[in-house]
């Protein structure tokens, strides 16, 4: 029963793999799915080079953000920082500002924290080993099989969301892909060719992204529709099964844009551990049961700033959601009263000009707070 070549030599544990699956052809699979990407196969950036950096690059970019959003940040990434060595010796902000818009901002941290690893560990070159590149900040297991086999050609398995999805419905997978990762794991490792990895891991990618896709897959176009467990069971459209998840938390948060008797505003960038760490922004913090909006504002700039300030017209409300949970911020223009800024919950602050704003790193909420100000309609008047 089951896959019928050299899907053992990989180094998975594909055993039972081969006991599961009667009517799979390892190389038949293969060799469809290759045979479709030299057709079908998506022309992107990263895919005309094997310079493991650049490939790293795009892989961190694309660990949470769509090829079309990804393609021109990956483009200014590497004018800006050619090489390992010239991200290394960048500063934080350079890099935190490189990345804006794109979230999650622990991949720019970590990615500069790895380039410094690599050029004081690894001799400015990126490792070819497994083992020293999952030890590097910010690379997974998935992460270091599509560098490792994009760049050397290394027959390494892959499983991110398309792929779990492509190969749950492979299967018809009976539960949550969370609840079998070990077995999606192994068959990934099955499939992969010994000799081609590269080509074969960038097919799965562009099968999954662009034909085996979350709602109405294109069963007809696919490689693979004549092995594929779901389509022959008609339960594609039910696969992956959906995770449980809890509902996730809504904050409502009271943000400050705090202007000084300059016409400046005041801005502190976020501690280095945590969400959003090292960038910057307008302060403010979570609203408080029982509190309002201008309490809250109040409250926060005492405890984060050390100042008091008086809370004026409401500039904007936006919503933002992270993987965690939501947000509504609630913006009011604030003057400032009394007190010296202090940085006390944060670890630098900063009066700035509306024009200077463009300069500092911010989370992409607040680029439309800046965006607000910069139209100015709203500005109050000096005192
Ligand atoms: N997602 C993650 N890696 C990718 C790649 N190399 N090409 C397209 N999408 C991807």
């Amino acid at each position: 029963m089951g896959f019928s070549t050299s899907a053992n030599r990989d180094g998975c544990d594909s055993a039972n793999l081969f006991a599961d699956w009667p009517n799979f052809n390892v190389g038949e699979l293969r060799h469809a799915l290759l045979r479709w990407y030299q057709q079908e196969g998506r022309s992107l950036p990263w895919r005309d080079t094997r310079d493991p950096y650049a490939i790293w690059i795009s892989e961190i970019m694309l660990q949470q953000t769509q090829v079309k959003t990804v393609i021109p940040y990956y483009t200014r990434w590497l004018q800006t920082f050619p090489t390992v060595e010239v991200l290394a010796a960048a500063d934080q902000q350079t890099v935190l500002k490189a990345w804006e818009g794109l979230g999650y901002y622990a991949r720019a941290r970590n990615l500069h924290r790895a380039a410094q690893a690599i050029a004081t560990q690894h001799n400015g070159q990126f490792p070819q080993d497994f083992e020293a590149a999952i030890a590097l900040p910010g690379i997974g297991r998935t992460t270091a099989g599509g560098i490792l086999s994009a760049a050397f050609n290394q027959p390494l398995p892959i499983l991110d969301g398309n792929v779990k999805r492509v190969l749950s419905r492979l299967i018809a997978l009976d539960r949550p892909p969370s609840k079998a990762l070990a077995l999606l794991w192994d068959l990934s490792g099955a499939l992969v060719p010994p000799d081609n990895g590269r080509d074969f891991n960038q097919a799965l990618m562009d099968l999954g992204a662009t034909c085996c896709t979350r709602r109405q897959p294109t069963c007809v176009q696919c490689p693979w529709q004549t092995n594929c467990a779901a389509y022959n069971q008609n339960v594609q459209s039910e696969i992956p099964m959906t995770e449980v998840r809890d509902p996730i938390p809504h904050k409502q948060i009271g943000v400050a844009v705090v202007w000084n008797d300059e016409g400046k505003i005041l801005i502190d960038r976020r501690r280095q551990e945590g969400l959003l760490g090292g960038l910057w922004e307008f302060p403010g913090g979570k609203i408080e049961p029982g509190e309002n909006v201008e309490d809250c504002i109040r409250r926060e700039l005492q405890e984060e700033v050390a100042i008091a300030v008086e809370v004026g017209d409401r500039l904007m409300t936006l919503e933002h959601t992270y993987t965690h949970f939501k947000v509504t911020l609630n913006v009011f223009h604030c003057r400032h009263l009394s007190g010296e800024p202090q940085p006390i919950e944060c670890d630098e602050i900063r009066w700035v000009t509306v024009a200077e704003l463009d300069e500092y790193p911010f989370p992409k909420a607040n680029l439309k707070i800046i965006e607000a100000l910069k139209l100015g309609s709203q500005i109050p008047a000096p005192r």
